[in-house]
């Protein structure tokens, strides 16, 4: 028999369930908490961490990426993605349908769960694709946190804009749908009034506000009539948070990114095709009210949308440019700045980055730190500041949005499942993260 893999963190600011501060200890023996104490004795065989002056929290569940395995792996694949969420401080990621095959049967959801078991260094889960065909793989695949519908911004079989198409998902079954809320119609109409124009500037333009709106409209117009668990993926505009603050069911739930909350249109003239996204980048106006929103709990968590594109691709004119830009390795430090800036407390960036999630997805045992939860861990430094870095960049796309940005907050060393996956710059490439459950 092995022996237990025995960790004690001391001297931690250890960000409480409810929120407090308490400078003390975390002791985790093989995959779990067992003792959280402001003073901890040694245990035989523990390895142990001083983080005097560091700051624990619950590692992050990111709620959606794109990490591109299979099919497009020149992009990112599970290794090189997992690799820059342990090193942004994410120990659980959901994944999205749109790789190659398309995540849409069984089949394809346990390949991706075992090439996930060989290569990955976080937890993982893999959401189901609909398309307008495969219900009953919608009703029946497992484990997957919900099923994923396009209603617009995609193409081929993935992409489900109908009403009586979307009407037929809604009606059956009773898991969480989770929506990528454009409206396709107004996008094609519009695509052709803005053709020949080459600025990507006119992206926000083109997937307007109106467009995110029509398709948030739907989906919580079905979700009311079914009672349907509904999550809305990356809410980006002030008219959809408007909406969920007038009308939100208690089965809905809505997730900002990162970019929606710290960029705008004018991210355009400084790094082009950098910030084409879908849904696209908004006004500052947007900004100021998303951030309302969440503080309010009309929006209810944080998700990066990581969508890798090489600069190759980037670098072609818009509007032949893929949308979408890498996110993991810095979503926790650009909130953990903003809260830092006064726009939120450390215990909020918790609740939405951690505990929010895993309640939404029914995920046991994550997103806190208390004893019989999982040691899934990341100490942060708030007391120094340092610059996104190209050359420190782990996704394999090799770039960020946010490059220059000077923030605080970044992982100093993660842990999942009770094993150092990162620390100081050093990634232990032989952690393997668990699949995920869902409740
Ligand atoms: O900008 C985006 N890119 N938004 C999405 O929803 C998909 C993603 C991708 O896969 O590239």
């Amino acid at each position: 028999m092995s022996s237990p893999k025995i960790l004690l963190i001391r001297h931690a600011r250890i960000i409480l369930p409810n929120g407090e501060v308490m400078i003390g200890d975390v002791l985790t023996r093989d995959r779990q908490i067992v003792e959280v104490a402001p003073e901890i004795s040694q245990p035989a065989l523990a390895t142990e961490i001083d983080a005097q002056g560091l700051t624990l929290l619950p590692g992050v569940i990111d709620p959606q990426v794109h990490f591109r395995e299979p099919g497009l792996e020149h992009k990112e694949d599970l290794f090189t993605a997992s690799c820059a969420c342990a090193k942004g401080g994410v120990t659980s990621f959901l994944e999205m349908p749109n790789t190659r095959p398309l995540t849409t049967t069984q089949q394809a959801l346990d390949d991706k769960l075992e090439r996930a078991s060989n290569k990955c260094l976080v937890n993982y889960g893999f959401f189901i694709g609909a398309t307008a065909e495969n219900l009953p793989d919608l009703l029946l695949a497992k484990p997957t946190p919900g099923i994923k519908i396009f209603m617009g911004s995609m193409h081929g079989q993935l992409l489900v804009d109908g009403e009586t198409a979307l009407e037929g998902i809604f009606a059956k079954g009773d898991r969480l749908i989770a929506v990528h809320a454009e409206d396709q119609a107004r996008i094609n109409q519009r695509r052709q009034e803005f053709a020949n124009i080459h600025d990507p500037a006119v992206h926000s333009q083109i997937q307007d506000n109106q467009a995110a709106l029509l398709a948030s409209q739907l989906a919580l117009k079905l979700s009311k009539k079914y009672q349907r668990r509904l999550h809305i993926l990356h809410l980006s505009t002030a008219e959809e948070a408007e909406l969920l603050r007038q009308d939100k069911p208690s089965w809905v739930t809505a997730e900002v990114t990162p970019q929606h909350l710290l960029l705008n249109t004018s991210a355009y003239e400084q790094i082009g095709t950098l910030a084409q996204m879908n849904p696209p980048l908004r006004s500052p106006h947007d900004n100021e009210v998303l951030w309302q929103a969440l503080r309010d709990g009309v929006i209810d968590f944080i998700a990066t949308d990581h969508a890798p594109h090489t600069l190759e691709e980037k670098a072609q004119e818009y509007p032949n440019t893929p949308s979408g830009m890498p996110g993991v390795e810095t979503s926790l430090a650009l909130m953990l700045t903003a809260a830092m800036e006064g726009k939120c407390t450390v215990a909020q960036v918790v609740n939405w980055m951690s505990k929010a999630v895993a309640v939404a997805y029914g995920i046991p045992n994550k997103g806190a730190i208390a004893p019989g939860y999982d040691a899934d861990l990341v100490l942060v430094d708030l007391n120094t500041y340092r610059p996104v870095r190209r050359e420190e960049l782990l996704t394999k796309c090799g770039w960020s949005p946010f490059e220059g940005w000077n923030l605080t907050g970044w992982a100093v060393t993660t842990i999942v499942g009770g094993e150092i996956v990162y620390d100081k710059g050093q990634v232990n490439t032989q952690v393997r993260g668990q699949a995920l459950t869902f409740l």
